[in-house]
């Protein structure tokens, strides 16, 4: 029988920067970043909690801004028929992103109801540019949609962190106006949760009311608190969302080769 869409807790599997290539022979750092995902698939289906509500990529879909990298991240994500739910990262083409994936069951950007939570998927990215930035027009954006969704639980979805990690190298590319963008988000009283990407790896803070939470990558972990780039040695990851129609939030990451 299939799940009602309303009054129940939502499973949502968040995967993120996912940094496919355009050449299925390129390696990142010497890994073969379509294997790590396929293994981060495989073991999200080995999973109990899977099938999720929706999938959620938060950017640094591809590494190298190309269609054929796309093109198999739709392949890859696509075959499932449940709902994934993107926003593009410095490594992605938004453009191109938007058009490669424009079609069900992908959703780039934009506002999306599932049960009684609304998810906003908001593009911090500058072109050409490594860090991010929502800028007046993103922030009036994202203050209509909040307003838009009153009433209804809201996760804000982003690529780049609002709040520094405390590692200095990747936090010259946080969201350099995250002080506006909480600004926003405090006029509302529906946020529950922000999640990001960006950092490639795990973080749990609050913030008042609400949670911020990011996720490992699917491919290459860097070294939390290091003020240098670092790779630290953990696994592909993943992070599991429960979000509860009163708003409450259970969460974990996991890591391919655990069973959590
Ligand atoms: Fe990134």
């Amino acid at each position: 029988m299939a799940k009602s869409r309303k009054s129940r807790p939502l499973t949502v599997l968040q995967i993120t920067d996912t940094h496919l290539s355009t050449n299925p022979e390129a390696r990142l750092r010497g890994i073969d970043t379509a294997r790590t995902l396929a293994t981060v698939l495989e073991h999200a289906q080995g999973d109990q909690r899977w099938p999720p509500d929706a999938i959620l990529a938060t950017g640094d879909i591809v590494h190298d801004e190309g269609r054929a990298a796309y093109e198999r991240f739709r392949s890859m994500l696509g075959a499932y028929g449940l709902p994934v739910l993107c926003v593009p990262g410095n490594h992605d083409d938004s453009a191109l992103m938007r058009e490669a994936l424009a079609a069900a069951p992908f959703t780039v950007g934009g506002s999306i109801r599932l049960g009684d939570w609304a998810f906003v998927l908001l593009d911090t990215t500058i072109v050409g540019e490594e860090g991010g930035r929502l800028g007046a027009r993103r922030l009036l954006a994202l203050d209509a949609a909040l307003r838009n969704e009153a009433g209804r639980h809201v996760t804000i979805c982003m690529h780049h962190q609002p709040i520094p990690m405390g590692s200095a190298w990747l936090d010259d590319s946080r969201v350099e106006d995250g002080d506006a963008f909480f600004e926003v988000v405090d006029a509302h009283a529906n946020v529950r949760l922000v999640v990001w990407g960006h950092v490639h790896q795990a973080s749990a803070r609050r913030r008042g009311r609400i949670r911020l939470l990011s996720a490992p990558s699917t491919c290459m972990q860097f070294r939390p608190n290091s003020a240098t780039f670092a790779l630290d040695d953990l696994p592909p990851g993943m992070r599991w969302l429960r979000l509860d129609p009163d708003g409450a939030i259970d969460t974990a990451v996991d890591w391919v080769g655990h069973r959590s």
